[in-house]
C-alpha cells in the first residue's frame, strides 16, 4: 500500500522538491498529501500550489499556545489519513506529545553528520571548527534537537577555500540525492528501529 506523506517546510522547499520528483519518477511507494508550512510566503509553499497539492499554513504565532497548535496539526494529519511525516527544512521543534504520536514515522534532514554540529547553521558550525569532511543525514525524529535514530548519511569533504554557501551546494546535491533513497525505504517499510539504530537490511554482509 502506498504511504500517504505530509511534507513540513519552512523555507524554499529544494528537498520537498527533490521528493516530488522522485514520487513522480516511481522512486518511492507513496505521495505527498498534504503540505504544511509555518511561512506563507515560502518556496515550499509556492511548489505546493504548482503541484496542486493541498497546502495548510499552520503558524504557531496564531494558536493561544503550544497545545492548541501541537492538536491544530494533529486533526490535520489524521484529516488527511497521513502515514508518514517529511521534514524538508522544517524551521521548528514539534513539540514531545506531537512527536509521540506519530514516533518513527517523522523523517529529517539535516546538512550535517549527526551526532555533530545539531541546530541551526550546521555548515557554519562546520566551517568553523575545521573539519575535513562533513555532510547530511537523515533521521527519524524524536524529542531531541536532531537526535534521532540515522537512517542515512553521506560524507562530503570540505576545502580550504569554501564559504558557506559552496560547502551549503555541495551537501544540497548529496541531501537530494539521500533523502529521496531513506523515504523510498520508509515506503517500503524496509527500516527497523532497534533502540537508537536503524536497520535496513541494506548494508553489505560482512565477510
Ligand atoms: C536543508 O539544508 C536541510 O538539510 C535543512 O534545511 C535546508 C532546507 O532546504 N534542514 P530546502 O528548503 O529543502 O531547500
Amino acid at each position: 500500500m502506498r504511504k500517504r506523506l505530509a511534507l513540513f517546510g519552512s523555507g524554499r522547499g529544494s528537498n520537498g522538491e527533490a521528493l516530488y520528483r522522485a514520487i513522480q519518477h516511481n522512486r518511492i511507494q507513496g505521495d505527498i498529501v498534504l503540505i504544511i508550512s509555518d511561512i506563507p510566503s515560502s518556496g515550499i509553499v509556492e511548489k505546493g500550489y504548482s503541484w496542486q497539492i493541498p497546502v495548510h499554513v499552520v503558524d504557531p504565532t496564531n494558536y493561544g499556545n503550544e497545545e492548541v497548535w501541537t492538536q491544530a496539526m494533529l486533526d490535520l494529519l489524521e484529516d488527511y489519513k497521513v502515514d508518514g511525516i517529511l521534514l524538508a527544512g522544517y524551521m521548528r521543534m514539534l513539540p514531545p506529545t506531537f512527536v509521540q504520536v506519530y514516533r518513527g514515522k517523522i523523517l529529517n534532514i539535516h546538512p550535517s553528520l549527526l551526532p555533530a554540529f545539531v541546530g541551526l547553521q550546521a555548515q557554519k558550525q562546520a566551517l568553523v571548527k575545521g573539519v575535513k569532511y562533513t555532510g547530511c543525514t537523515v533521521h527519524f525524529v524524536d524529542e531531541g534537537m536532531d537526535t534521532g535514530p540515522i537512517i542515512a548519511q553521506a560524507v562530503v569533504p570540505v576545502y580550504e577555500d569554501d564559504t558557506v554557501d559552496t560547502l551549503s551546494t555541495r551537501i544540497l546535491h548529496e541531501e537530494h540525492r539521500i533523502y529521496p533513497e531513506a523515504v523510498g525505504l520508509f515506503c517500503d517499510d524496509a527500516l527497523e528501529i532497534v533502540g537508537t539504530r536503524v536497520l535496513t537490511g541494506k548494508q553489505a554482509v560482512r565477510k
